[in-house]
């Protein structure tokens, strides 16, 4: 293989947590980052990949890649589709929201002398809906867990159909949201479980782009 073994290729990656409106000033999310999709888009660059990152995160944008901010899962989806049929890899690092407020108010609403219910109704599975429409895309997903890592991940990979799950636990102090490091065991159909012990997400996310690489033969 060469240096850049993914030159002239597109890579999707997404990152961070979306951010789905209840109203104009308030929302519903969630703990994610966004470190490990912002570290997977500068290591897929440096393998001379055409990146590029959807993301909802607030972190910096990396150099030299195409940087798309979105907010909500609708958004990331749509952000994402416009270049899902000339993608080479796409990675969903991001953690999005299952549910949406089914009703957005325009205005700031109104404190109430009562309870009040919020609504919420399904969002897309974007990677559920890529694995259905992938030809020669090679689909890579996250699975932050916190207990039956192996059963929940081995399960993903079936139901996404999906190439590869990256698994994490996320109850483990040295893992998952908002860290510098991540610890993750990478599941892929027919393969052995690899486990990457704790390390930068940096050195993960390398670990994880070469790990692709040997699996498409590129
Ligand atoms: O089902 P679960 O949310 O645990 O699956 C996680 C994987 O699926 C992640 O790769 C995440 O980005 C992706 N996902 C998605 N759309 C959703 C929910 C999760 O693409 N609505």
């Amino acid at each position: 293989a060469s240096d850049l073994p993914l030159k002239g290729k597109k890579v999707i990656i997404s990152a961070g947590g979306t951010i789905e409106r209840i109203d104009p000033v308030r929302y519903i999310t969630n703990d994610s980052s966004g470190k490990m999709g912002h570290r997977l888009a500068e290591q897929a660059r440096d393998l001379g990949a055409d990146v590029i990152l959807v993301t909802a995160s607030k972190l910096e944008h990396p150099f030299g890649v195409t940087v798309r901010p979105v907010s909500s899962a609708r958004e990331m989806q749509a952000a994402i589709m416009s270049d899902f049929d000339d993608a080479t890899i796409i990675i969903m690092a991001a953690a999005v929201s299952d549910y949406r407020p089914k009703n957005q108010a325009d205005k700031k609403m109104k404190k109430a002398s009562q309870d009040i219910q919020i609504l919420l109704e399904e969002n897309p599975d974007i990677l559920a809906t890529m694995g259905q429409q992938k030809t020669h895309q090679f689909l890579i997903g996250f699975a932050a867990e916190t207990n039956d890592v192996e059963k929940y991940a081995t399960d993903k990979l079936k139901r996404k159909n999906a190439d590869m799950i990256v698994a994490n636990d996320v109850s483990k102090e040295h893992a998952g949201f908002n860290k510098d490091t991540n610890e993750v065991i990478i599941f892929q159909p027919n393969k052995e479980a690899i486990h990457i012990e704790t390390d930068t997400k940096e050195n993960i996310a390398k670990h994880i782009l070469l790990e692709a690489l040997y699996s498409m033969k590129l």
